[in-house]
């Protein structure tokens, strides 16, 4: 990886190292992917101002995450199936990011289960929850994410039903698995993918594989899965999450203010604003997009943290200087770990780690404290004038003119 420089690096390499039907099943969207690609599109439109000869030889990145002191304001989000990128997937990237002194997320649809994550790391992680209809099962997972001392519960709030991606069916990723022919030949020329996934603890849903009655093997697994997102799911059984779960809660999956407002009154700790990187409600916004409405409105009762296209510490500093305290990455670190394993991780931590030093120095922030709305330009056809408070200035100029 001598010659990995940025986000986009890692991604090329994971690309050549896993198999096509996983890389593309980190890599899509869903249906047209039009939200996938506003969440890039829309982050790359928000400029950032240039400022000179402002002393920042002393600069900090640390910050808070739910009250725990972290040197950057990053976290690695959830992704299911981490495992099958690389074996024992969300080991390696749980052990680059605690080297990191940030966050790691472990989906309930992890390979790896949370007992597998918890022997094998020093300190707690972060469990993401899916409410499935078999609330026994809820209860039992909680439980287990309670007892290895987990330290944030994250509830995903978007998910009540699948959104479709079209390459995974077309790959035969979808409900039941039956991977294409073509798939199975593309495993077999990865050579490095297979030796370590073959020596991963599993092939299968980790936290599930044992612990659904009548359910074995990946198949009958996934089936399982499939049937158990939960349509009724609501604000009521938040609450119910709440009784069993008095830890700190992150709600993740945000999109709207009238919803960021129910979120605070859970007593959620955190909210994250996401589309599930665009892989939900294809034709939704942007997560950038709608991040400064929900900061200005929630901002001061709940802490407000942002995912949806982040590749670099640029999009970071764009995202804290809309309102977001802290960010969560997907598929940055996805391509890292498909790049390399833990070093991959490691390696796109460290790339958006120093690309946010460097933005905020030539911002003229020296701290994370310091990022606000007046380091961007709005954009307009007629050009680019300085944010203040989030209102365009030109504007308000001209309106006093
Ligand atoms: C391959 C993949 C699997 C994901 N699995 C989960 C999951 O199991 N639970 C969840 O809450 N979010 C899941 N997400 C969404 C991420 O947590 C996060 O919201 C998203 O990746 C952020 O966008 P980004 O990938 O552009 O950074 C997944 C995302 C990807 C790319």
């Amino acid at each position: 990886m001598k010659n990995v420089t940025c986000i986009e690096d890692l991604r090329q390499l994971a690309r050549r190292k896993v198999p096509r039907a996983f890389f593309d099943y980190a890599e899509a969207g869903s249906y047209s992917e039009q939200t996938l690609h506003a969440n890039r599109a829309d982050l790359e439109r928000v400029k950032l101002r240039q400022r000179v000869l402002v002393d920042v030889s002393a600069r900090d990145t640390s910050t808070t995450i739910l009250g725990e002191k972290v040197p950057m304001p990053l976290a690695l989000g959830p992704v299911g199936m981490t495992g099958l990128e690389y074996g024992n997937g969300e080991i390696h990237a749980c052990r680059a990011a605690h080297k990191a002194g940030i966050p790691f997320t472990l989906s309930t649809l992890s390979i790896c289960s949370i007992e597998d994550v918890a022997t094998t790391v020093d300190r707690p992680f972060w469990f993401q929850l899916y409410v499935m209809k078999d609330r026994g099962f809820v209860r039992s997972l909680i439980e287990r994410a309670s007892a290895v001392s987990c330290s944030a519960l994250v509830l995903t709030v978007d998910l009540q039903v699948l959104g479709q991606r079209h390459i995974d069916i077309k790959n035969g990723l979808s409900v039941p698995p039956s991977l294409k022919i073509r798939n199975l030949a593309n495993m077999a020329i990865k050579p490095r993918w297979v030796f370590s996934v073959l020596s991963g603890k599993r092939w299968t849903f980790g936290n599930l594989d044992g612990h659904v009655k009548g359910m074995e093997g990946v198949k009958s697994l996934a089936q399982w899965v499939g049937s158990q997102f939960d349509e009724t799911l609501s604000w009521n059984d938040v609450d119910w999450i709440r009784s069993i779960w008095p830890g700190k809660l992150i709600i993740k999956g945000i999109l709207d203010v009238e919803d960021a407002k129910l979120a605070t009154r859970t007593g959620a700790t955190a909210l994250v604003v996401s589309n599930h990187g665009g892989r939900q409600l294809d034709g939704a916004a942007s997560s950038i997009s709608v991040l400064p409405k929900v900061a200005d409105a929630v901002g001061s009762e709940i802490e407000v943290m942002f995912d949806g296209g982040i590749r670099t510490g640029q999009d970071v500093l764009r995202a804290l200087a809309l309102g977001a305290r802290s960010c969560l990455i997907g598929r940055a670190y996805i391509f890292g770990l498909g790049a390399g394993g833990e070093a991959g991780v490691a390696r796109a931590i460290d790339i958006i780690r120093k690309e946010l030093d460097v933005s905020m120095a030539l911002t003229g922030v020296k701290s994370v404290k310091e990022i606000g709305r007046h380091i961007l330009l709005q954009q307009s056809s007629r050009g680019s004038s300085p944010l203040v408070n989030g209102r365009c200035i030109r504007r308000q100029v001209r309106g006093r003119l």
